[in-house]
């Protein structure tokens, strides 16, 4: 059973009269997901656009109905922990999650981040005990690859990079995922949007290219899974 989980969350639109205003990280997550299609059987594609349709933030409600035992919630706080049981059940079901982002002020959108505030959820995707000293969290779900798709208007936000110490998109993205269960994960990034120069389209050719490989890649392995979880049931 593959079940791939697809975040977008630019605000732009895969799409526009303008295609200079099309969004870059849409793009490249929508040539990823087809080239998946093309080389393995996908048994349920789920795609979330958060940019265009933002999960709400938490509010204080929110937290005191995560914090009501599970028996005691009455309806009100079962309504305000709706968003998040779906959101939380998609994770859940996916091997496989695509989580395409812009850089905004050197991080993720705030649609992104509400997106995570919604998941990252006390004995749902992770337990607190401090029996385990320093570290008292600990991550309830595993197995899971993520592919984070990004694109920015400078450059340079890798290690050893001119804005190394700026780069906070992906550095936060992987370290929130361990909280969806995620133990491998790969990165596709284009850069110097806002230069338009030759870098960018340099930069945009090499993550469309990335994002095909790695599709051939994560079909096979996906192909391999299933066909070992078919031999299991013999
Ligand atoms: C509100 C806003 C903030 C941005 N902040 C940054 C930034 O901090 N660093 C950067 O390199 N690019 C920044 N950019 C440029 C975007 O990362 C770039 O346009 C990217 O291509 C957007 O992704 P998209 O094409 O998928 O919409 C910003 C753009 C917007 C609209």
């Amino acid at each position: 059973m593959s079940v791939i989980l697809h975040i977008d969350s630019s605000v732009r639109k895969i799409s526009n009269t303008n295609s200079d205003h099309d969004s870059i990280s849409k793009n490249l997550a929508k040539l990823f997901i087809t080239q998946l299609k093309n080389e393995t059987n996908i048994d349920e594609y789920i795609y979330r656009d958060i940019g265009v349709n933002p999960p709400h933030f938490i509010t204080q409600d929110w937290i005191g109905a995560v914090f009501t035992p599970t028996a005691k919630r009455d309806k009100q706080q079962l309504q305000t922990l709706a968003l998040s049981d779906e959101l939380i059940g998609e994770v859940e079901r996916a091997e496989l999650i695509v989580i395409s982002s812009p850089m905004y002020n050197y991080g993720m959108p705030a649609q992104l981040k509400a997106w995570f505030d919604q998941i990252i959820r006390i004995n749902k995707t992770f337990d607190f005990d401090l029996a385990r000293g320093d570290q008292p969290l600990k991550p309830l779900l595993s197995h899971k690859t993520l592919v984070i798709i990004t694109s920015s208007g400078e450059f340079g936000f890798d290690k050893g990079g001119i804005n190394e110490t700026s780069g906070h998109l992906v550095p936060h993205i992987r370290t929130l995922s361990k909280y969806l269960g995620v133990t491998n994960i790969y990165e596709i990034a284009s850069e110097y949007q806002e230069f338009a120069d030759h870098r960018h389209e340099q930069s945009l050719q090499n993550a469309k290219n990335r994002a095909r490989a790695l599709a051939n890649q994560l079909a096979t392995t996906l192909n391999e899974n299933s066909q070992s979880k078919r031999c299991e049931q013999f």
